[in-house]
């Protein structure tokens, strides 16, 4: 069907004014007055509607003031300037073809539905104005990554979704397995044996330990894809199925990998505010107020530097009460994390140098014998959006610690094997990208960033 977007018809509306034109599209709302039949529509291109302006008196056809909202329609007509301040142009129709009908059973009746409703009704709820907002943005956001990367000579690798490594050695890896259900050996060996892979396999929980394979030969790497984690945690920043970005570069430490995380970040939300500007305006009007204020201050202001040790003593001397204790060795709770950001900080923070015991066996130790060369991300209302390290590239301290954890060496041979030929030292990190689109938007829930949200318990 030759049609125009309609998105192109409002970015170059002088150009149509008194043509013929043909869009194709959904009817979002109906207003009728005696003379006149307001009609909204779109077709999810952009932000703005187009006004569909049905003259009543000209004895046209009485089906066009009576479509119901949703219904799919191909509109012949002109591009006329508009009296209306709120438009430059409307739509005059001349011929209406139904697509598609929508029965009045369809769920998105009212204006305001709410986003928990919404989730029952993924299939559907990209039609709102909220989803087809956030799905334009995380387009936008995707392609500014590739873009950040492809133009500072990284080089995008594509690391495997089935391994039979555990990256961050959390035990959250889904098992991959074409074995019955009711399969039942004496030994894991005999059950291995027998399944597809002949070894225990999983979904990826990070690309890394492939990404730094890669880094070993291209120096900049870069993977953006799926990862999965069977993490039974029921909060609104964790997914089962979530994307990650992650960078890896050789000859680089942790300083070198905390500029460009921070490069990164400000270039992909400068990029949004300038090419998504009426996404984000919206987001500002329906969900966080002062969040184009936000965003410029991400790009134009420096983002905090603390130790953990540090960290740890602010909320010691806080006074507050916190649920979870404060003390050095443990891990930072959502708590803490939000004290630094919102309260203390009030910007993006970078904690470095966390105690290995609660860090993955990879990070490179510090001279100190008790931190690792690692850190963290951590940003107002979100919290943690990157995890970073230096990688240790010192065989036989990695080969210690992967001892004392009791991992099978078989499994990492080829990650051994990097710090054996030609080790140099390197460092990554891997971006929520889900956690960064709830930070550009302001959306509190991570299933609200996400086309299909699995979490546990939960696969509609
Ligand atoms: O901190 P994480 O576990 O680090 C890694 O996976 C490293 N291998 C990354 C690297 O150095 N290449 O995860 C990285 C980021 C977190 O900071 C968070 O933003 C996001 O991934 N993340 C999740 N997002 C949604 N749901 C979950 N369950 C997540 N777990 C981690
Ligand atoms: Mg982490």
């Amino acid at each position: 069907m030759k049609h125009i977007d309609i998105s192109e018809l409002n970015a170059h509306c002088e150009d149509y004014i008194d043509k013929d034109v043909v869009i194709c599209g959904w009817v979002k709302s109906v207003r009728n007055s005696k003379q006149t039949c307001f009609i909204d529509f779109n077709d999810g291109t952009g932000m703005k509607n187009v006004q569909i302006v049905v003259d009543k008196s000209e004895g046209t056809d009485e089906s066009w003031t009576k479509f119901s909202i949703g219904t799919a329609l191909m509109i012949k007509g002109k591009a006329v300037a508009s009296f209306n301040e709120k438009q430059r142009f409307e739509i005059k129709p001349e011929q209406i073809t139904v697509l598609g009908a929508c029965p009045e059973d369809y769920p998105l009746q009212k204006k305001a539905t709410s986003l928990e409703f919404l989730r029952t009704v993924p299939h559907l709820r990209a039609r709102t104005n909220t989803f087809n907002a956030m799905f334009r943005l995380r387009s936008k956001l995707a392609y500014a990554i590739h873009e950040f990367f492809q133009t500072n000579n990284f080089t995008y690798v594509h690391t495997p979704l089935i391994t039979g490594s555990d990256c961050e050695g959390a035990g959250e890896v889904f098992r991959v397995t074409t074995q019955p259900a009711n399969a039942v050996y004496p030994t894991e060996d005999e059950y291995f044996a027998e399944d597809f892979f002949k070894r225990r396999a999983g979904l990826t929980v990070s690309g890394q330990l492939e990404g730094e394979t890669m880094a070993m030969a291209l120096s900049k790497i870069y993977t953006f894809g799926p990862t999965f984690r069977a993490e039974l945690s029921y909060t609104a920043r964790h997914a089962a199925e979530f994307w990650q970005i992650e960078p890896e570069v050789a000859f680089a430490d942790l300083d070198d990998i905390i500029e460009l995380a921070t490069n990164m970040i400000k270039y992909i939300t400068n990029y949004v505010l300038v090419n998504c500007p009426e996404e984000i305006a919206f987001f500002e009007q329906f969900y966080e107020k002062g969040l184009t204020a936000k965003l410029r201050n991400i790009v134009d202001s420096e983002f905090a530097v603390i130790d953990y040790s540090e960290a740890i003593d602010l909320l010691v001397k806080s006074g507050r009460e916190f649920s979870y204790p404060v003390e050095w060795g443990l891990d930072l709770q959502t708590e803490h994390e939000r004290y630094l950001t919102d309260e203390v900080f009030r910007r993006p923070v970078f904690v470095i140098n966390y105690p290995k015991d609660i860090k993955a066996f990879y990070m490179k130790q510090n001279p100190d014998g008790k931190t690792v060369a690692a850190t963290d991300l951590l940003v107002p209302g979100v919290g943690e959006i990157i995890g970073a390290s230096q990688r240790e590239d010192d065989y036989d301290k990695l080969y210690a610690v992967m001892t004392e954890r009791g991992m099978t060496m078989d499994d990492y041979k080829y990650y051994l094997d990097l710090r054996k030929f030609g080790t140099a030292p390197h460092a990554g990190y891997g971006l929520g990208f889900e956690r960064m689109l709830m930070y550009i938007t302001g959306i509190g829930n991570i299933r609200d960033t996400i086309a299909y949200p699995r979490t546990a318990g939960y696969l509609a």
